[in-house]
Protein backbone atom coordinates (compact mmCIF):
# COMPACT_ATOMS: atom_id res chain seq x y z
CA UNK A 1 0.00 0.00 0.00
CA UNK A 2 1.28 3.00 -1.08
CA UNK A 3 1.14 6.40 1.15
CA UNK A 4 0.07 9.52 -0.40
CA UNK A 5 -0.31 13.06 0.96
CA UNK A 6 -0.04 15.17 -2.37
CA UNK A 7 -3.12 15.49 -4.21
CA UNK A 8 -1.66 16.18 -7.67
CA UNK A 9 0.31 13.09 -7.36
CA UNK A 10 -2.42 10.29 -6.26
CA UNK A 11 -4.53 12.58 -9.30
CA UNK A 12 -1.88 11.74 -11.78
CA UNK A 13 -0.95 8.27 -10.47
CA UNK A 14 -4.98 6.94 -10.49
CA UNK A 15 -5.08 8.53 -14.19
CA UNK A 16 -2.55 6.62 -15.11
CA UNK A 17 -4.32 3.21 -13.32
CA UNK A 18 -7.50 4.38 -15.62
CA UNK A 19 -6.03 4.90 -18.38
CA UNK A 20 -4.63 0.89 -17.81
CA UNK A 21 -8.05 0.40 -17.72
CA UNK A 22 -8.55 -0.42 -14.11
CA UNK A 23 -11.51 0.56 -12.17
CA UNK A 24 -10.66 2.51 -9.36
CA UNK A 25 -12.82 1.62 -5.65
CA UNK A 26 -12.82 4.67 -3.09
CA UNK A 27 -12.89 4.53 0.50
CA UNK A 28 -13.50 8.48 2.20
CA UNK A 29 -12.64 8.26 6.06
CA UNK A 30 -11.61 10.49 8.88
CA UNK A 31 -9.41 8.04 10.29
CA UNK A 32 -9.59 5.93 13.43
CA UNK A 33 -10.35 2.97 11.41
CA UNK A 34 -12.59 0.31 12.47
CA UNK A 35 -14.80 -3.07 11.09
CA UNK A 36 -16.57 -0.39 9.69
CA UNK A 37 -14.41 0.71 7.82
CA UNK A 38 -12.64 -2.55 6.73
CA UNK A 39 -15.98 -3.84 5.42
CA UNK A 40 -16.30 -0.92 2.87
CA UNK A 41 -12.51 -1.62 1.81
CA UNK A 42 -13.00 -5.46 1.52
CA UNK A 43 -15.83 -4.51 -0.73
CA UNK A 44 -14.05 -2.14 -2.74
CA UNK A 45 -11.11 -4.83 -3.26
CA UNK A 46 -13.79 -7.43 -4.03
CA UNK A 47 -15.10 -5.44 -6.92
CA UNK A 48 -12.83 -3.12 -8.34
CA UNK A 49 -8.90 -3.51 -9.37
CA UNK A 50 -7.51 -0.68 -7.06
CA UNK A 51 -9.14 0.68 -3.63
CA UNK A 52 -8.18 3.94 -2.70
CA UNK A 53 -8.86 5.06 1.08
CA UNK A 54 -8.41 8.96 2.17
CA UNK A 55 -7.93 9.55 5.61
CA UNK A 56 -8.45 13.28 6.18
CA UNK A 57 -9.90 14.67 9.06
CA UNK A 58 -11.80 17.64 7.63
CA UNK A 59 -12.18 20.76 9.55
CA UNK A 60 -14.87 22.34 7.16
CA UNK A 61 -17.63 19.93 8.78
CA UNK A 62 -16.64 20.45 12.44
CA UNK A 63 -18.46 23.71 13.84
CA UNK A 64 -16.79 25.98 16.23
CA UNK A 65 -17.90 24.26 19.39
CA UNK A 66 -17.73 20.51 18.06
CA UNK A 67 -14.74 17.72 18.40
CA UNK A 68 -12.49 18.63 15.72
CA UNK A 69 -9.47 19.07 17.61
CA UNK A 70 -9.73 15.96 19.91
CA UNK A 71 -11.16 13.63 17.04
CA UNK A 72 -8.85 10.27 17.36
CA UNK A 73 -5.91 10.64 14.97
CA UNK A 74 -4.41 7.26 15.06
CA UNK A 75 -2.30 6.85 11.90
CA UNK A 76 -0.04 4.35 12.72
CA UNK A 77 -2.84 1.83 13.92
CA UNK A 78 -4.45 2.97 10.63
CA UNK A 79 -1.99 2.24 8.92
CA UNK A 80 -1.51 -1.33 10.61
CA UNK A 81 -5.18 -2.12 10.00
CA UNK A 82 -4.99 -1.15 6.09
CA UNK A 83 -2.09 -3.45 5.40
CA UNK A 84 -4.00 -6.18 6.46
CA UNK A 85 -5.85 -5.96 3.99
CA UNK A 86 -5.61 -5.20 -0.22
CA UNK A 87 -5.89 -1.62 -0.20
CA UNK A 88 -3.88 0.34 -2.72
CA UNK A 89 -3.62 3.63 -1.91
CA UNK A 90 -3.50 5.37 1.32
CA UNK A 91 -4.44 9.34 0.41
CA UNK A 92 -3.49 11.55 3.53
CA UNK A 93 -3.58 15.43 2.76
CA UNK A 94 -2.63 17.98 4.88
CA UNK A 95 -5.18 20.61 5.70
CA UNK A 96 -3.29 22.88 4.01
CA UNK A 97 -2.86 20.83 0.85
CA UNK A 98 -7.08 20.42 0.34
CA UNK A 99 -7.87 23.77 1.80
CA UNK A 100 -4.11 26.12 0.53
CA UNK A 101 -4.18 30.06 1.42
CA UNK A 102 -7.07 31.90 -0.76
CA UNK A 103 -9.52 28.96 -0.85
CA UNK A 104 -12.78 29.79 -1.49
CA UNK A 105 -15.33 27.11 -3.15
CA UNK A 106 -18.07 25.42 -1.72
CA UNK A 107 -20.34 23.11 -2.03
CA UNK A 108 -23.97 24.10 -1.02
CA UNK A 109 -26.78 21.55 0.26
CA UNK A 110 -30.19 22.05 -0.26
CA UNK A 111 -31.98 23.05 3.14
CA UNK A 112 -34.16 20.51 3.31
CA UNK A 113 -31.70 18.00 3.26
CA UNK A 114 -28.59 20.07 5.06
CA UNK A 115 -30.32 21.77 7.63
CA UNK A 116 -32.80 19.05 9.23
CA UNK A 117 -32.07 15.75 11.65
CA UNK A 118 -27.92 16.11 12.54
CA UNK A 119 -27.46 19.12 10.55
CA UNK A 120 -30.50 20.97 12.48
CA UNK A 121 -27.91 20.34 15.30
CA UNK A 122 -24.05 20.94 13.41
CA UNK A 123 -24.88 23.79 11.21
CA UNK A 124 -22.56 23.69 8.57
CA UNK A 125 -21.60 20.25 8.42
CA UNK A 126 -23.11 18.75 5.09
CA UNK A 127 -21.83 21.62 3.14
CA UNK A 128 -18.76 20.77 4.93
CA UNK A 129 -18.88 17.32 3.87
CA UNK A 130 -20.11 17.84 0.71
CA UNK A 131 -17.45 19.82 -0.52
CA UNK A 132 -14.52 17.56 1.12
CA UNK A 133 -16.18 14.87 -0.83
CA UNK A 134 -16.42 16.58 -4.72
CA UNK A 135 -12.68 17.44 -3.89
CA UNK A 136 -11.70 13.62 -3.22
CA UNK A 137 -13.76 12.40 -5.46
CA UNK A 138 -11.98 15.29 -8.25
CA UNK A 139 -8.68 13.74 -7.24
CA UNK A 140 -9.48 10.08 -7.26
CA UNK A 141 -11.76 9.73 -9.96
CA UNK A 142 -13.16 6.63 -8.77
CA UNK A 143 -16.14 4.48 -10.45
CA UNK A 144 -17.01 3.06 -7.17
CA UNK A 145 -17.57 5.28 -4.07
CA UNK A 146 -18.09 3.10 -0.63
CA UNK A 147 -20.06 4.78 2.23
CA UNK A 148 -21.44 3.55 5.63
CA UNK A 149 -24.99 2.72 5.98
CA UNK A 150 -24.42 4.33 10.17
CA UNK A 151 -23.95 7.68 8.18
CA UNK A 152 -27.30 7.48 6.77
CA UNK A 153 -28.05 11.60 6.29
CA UNK A 154 -24.41 11.71 4.72
CA UNK A 155 -25.13 9.27 2.34
CA UNK A 156 -28.25 10.94 1.75
CA UNK A 157 -26.69 14.33 0.40
CA UNK A 158 -23.55 12.48 -1.13
CA UNK A 159 -26.13 10.62 -3.25
CA UNK A 160 -28.20 13.42 -4.08
CA UNK A 161 -24.78 15.38 -5.39
CA UNK A 162 -23.76 12.70 -7.29
CA UNK A 163 -26.66 12.49 -9.04
CA UNK A 164 -27.23 16.81 -8.93
CA UNK A 165 -23.67 16.94 -10.64
CA UNK A 166 -23.87 13.91 -13.25
CA UNK A 167 -21.19 12.19 -11.92
CA UNK A 168 -20.25 8.94 -13.27
CA UNK A 169 -19.19 7.93 -9.73
CA UNK A 170 -22.00 4.54 -8.54
CA UNK A 171 -22.23 4.96 -4.60
CA UNK A 172 -21.97 1.63 -2.83
CA UNK A 173 -23.85 1.54 0.49
CA UNK A 174 -22.81 -1.17 2.98
CA UNK A 175 -24.53 -1.98 5.93
CA UNK A 176 -23.57 -0.53 9.86
CA UNK A 177 -21.36 -3.15 11.15
CA UNK A 178 -22.02 -3.59 14.44
CA UNK A 179 -20.00 -5.27 17.74
CA UNK A 180 -22.20 -8.65 18.94
CA UNK A 181 -24.03 -6.36 21.82
CA UNK A 182 -26.05 -4.51 19.26
CA UNK A 183 -24.16 -1.17 19.17
CA UNK A 184 -23.44 0.45 16.22
CA UNK A 185 -19.28 0.39 15.37
CA UNK A 186 -17.82 4.56 15.48
CA UNK A 187 -14.73 6.17 16.58
CA UNK A 188 -16.21 8.07 18.45
CA UNK A 189 -16.80 4.90 20.64
CA UNK A 190 -13.28 4.90 22.07
CA UNK A 191 -14.54 7.86 23.99
CA UNK A 192 -17.38 6.14 25.99
CA UNK A 193 -16.38 4.90 29.81
CA UNK A 194 -17.24 1.45 30.51
CA UNK A 195 -20.89 2.43 31.96
CA UNK A 196 -21.39 4.88 29.08
CA UNK A 197 -20.76 2.01 26.77
CA UNK A 198 -23.18 0.35 28.72
CA UNK A 199 -25.92 2.90 28.71
CA UNK A 200 -25.58 3.50 24.77
CA UNK A 201 -26.16 -0.04 23.85
CA UNK A 202 -29.93 1.56 25.05
CA UNK A 203 -29.48 3.10 21.06
CA UNK A 204 -30.02 0.27 19.44
CA UNK A 205 -32.24 -1.42 21.50
CA UNK A 206 -34.67 1.01 20.77
CA UNK A 207 -34.59 1.30 17.42
CA UNK A 208 -34.85 -2.15 16.77
CA UNK A 209 -37.76 -1.84 19.27
CA UNK A 210 -39.34 0.88 17.38
CA UNK A 211 -39.00 -1.19 13.85
CA UNK A 212 -40.76 -4.01 15.99
CA UNK A 213 -43.26 -1.77 17.14
CA UNK A 214 -43.89 -0.32 13.82
CA UNK A 215 -44.22 -3.72 11.99
CA UNK A 216 -45.59 -6.12 13.90
CA UNK A 217 -47.31 -4.26 16.86
CA UNK A 218 -48.58 -2.19 14.29
CA UNK A 219 -48.25 0.82 17.31
CA UNK A 220 -48.62 4.16 15.39
CA UNK A 221 -46.17 6.75 14.57
CA UNK A 222 -46.45 9.03 17.21
CA UNK A 223 -47.03 6.47 20.01
CA UNK A 224 -43.71 4.56 18.92
CA UNK A 225 -41.92 7.62 18.50
CA UNK A 226 -43.19 8.62 22.16
CA UNK A 227 -41.85 5.19 23.35
CA UNK A 228 -38.42 5.09 22.31
CA UNK A 229 -37.64 8.48 23.13
CA UNK A 230 -38.51 7.75 26.37
CA UNK A 231 -36.61 5.22 26.78
CA UNK A 232 -33.75 6.77 25.32
CA UNK A 233 -34.25 9.36 27.84
CA UNK A 234 -33.81 7.37 30.87
CA UNK A 235 -30.40 5.62 29.60
CA UNK A 236 -28.36 9.13 27.79
CA UNK A 237 -27.80 12.35 29.02
CA UNK A 238 -29.68 14.05 25.58
CA UNK A 239 -31.62 12.83 23.00
CA UNK A 240 -30.96 15.52 19.97
CA UNK A 241 -33.70 13.63 17.69
CA UNK A 242 -35.33 10.46 17.05
CA UNK A 243 -37.25 10.75 13.38
CA UNK A 244 -39.23 8.07 11.28
CA UNK A 245 -38.19 9.84 7.66
CA UNK A 246 -38.39 9.06 4.22
CA UNK A 247 -35.00 7.62 3.03
CA UNK A 248 -34.72 9.87 0.40
CA UNK A 249 -36.27 13.49 1.38
CA UNK A 250 -35.39 12.88 4.67
CA UNK A 251 -39.13 14.61 5.33
CA UNK A 252 -40.98 12.99 8.30
CA UNK A 253 -43.71 10.01 7.54
CA UNK A 254 -47.11 10.35 8.73
CA UNK A 255 -48.51 6.26 7.21
CA UNK A 256 -46.78 3.47 6.30
CA UNK A 257 -45.09 3.48 2.72
CA UNK A 258 -42.74 0.82 1.37
CA UNK A 259 -39.29 2.01 3.02
CA UNK A 260 -38.60 4.17 5.76
CA UNK A 261 -35.96 5.32 7.99
CA UNK A 262 -35.66 5.69 12.20
CA UNK A 263 -32.77 7.86 12.93
CA UNK A 264 -31.27 9.06 15.86
CA UNK A 265 -28.12 11.38 17.47
CA UNK A 266 -27.88 11.29 21.28
CA UNK A 267 -24.95 12.39 23.32
CA UNK A 268 -23.90 9.67 25.84
CA UNK A 269 -21.54 11.47 28.12
CA UNK A 270 -19.98 13.68 26.30
CA UNK A 271 -19.94 11.76 23.15
CA UNK A 272 -22.26 12.13 19.90
CA UNK A 273 -23.37 8.94 18.92
CA UNK A 274 -25.95 8.77 15.66
CA UNK A 275 -27.51 5.06 14.65
CA UNK A 276 -30.64 4.28 12.37
CA UNK A 277 -32.49 1.29 11.48
CA UNK A 278 -34.34 0.80 8.12
CA UNK A 279 -37.56 -0.53 7.64
CA UNK A 280 -38.88 -2.28 4.66
CA UNK A 281 -42.25 -3.09 4.00
CA UNK A 282 -41.06 -6.59 3.32
CA UNK A 283 -39.75 -6.92 6.75
CA UNK A 284 -43.02 -8.02 7.99
O1 LIG B 1 -17.89 9.88 7.25
C1 LIG B 1 -16.79 10.45 7.31
O2 LIG B 1 -15.83 9.92 7.85
C2 LIG B 1 -16.64 11.84 6.70
O3 LIG B 1 -17.78 12.59 6.85
C3 LIG B 1 -16.18 11.83 5.23
C4 LIG B 1 -17.20 11.18 4.32
C5 LIG B 1 -14.85 11.09 5.14
C6 LIG B 1 -15.95 13.25 4.74
O4 LIG B 1 -15.00 13.92 5.51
Amino acid sequence: MKLIRDPKKLQQILQKERARGKSVGFIPTMGALHEGHLSLVRASSRENDVTVVSIFVNPTQFGLNEDFSKYPRVLRTDIKMLRTLKADYLFCPSVSAMYPEGYATFVDVSPRLANVLCGKFRPGHFRGVATVVVKLLNITGPCRLYLGAKDFQQVTVISQLVRDLNMKTQVRVMPTVREKDGLAMSSRNRFLSPGERDRALTISRVLFACKKNLLREKMGFVASRRRALSELKRSVERVQYFEIVDPRTLAPVKKYQEKMAVLTACFVGKTRLIDNVIIRNSDK
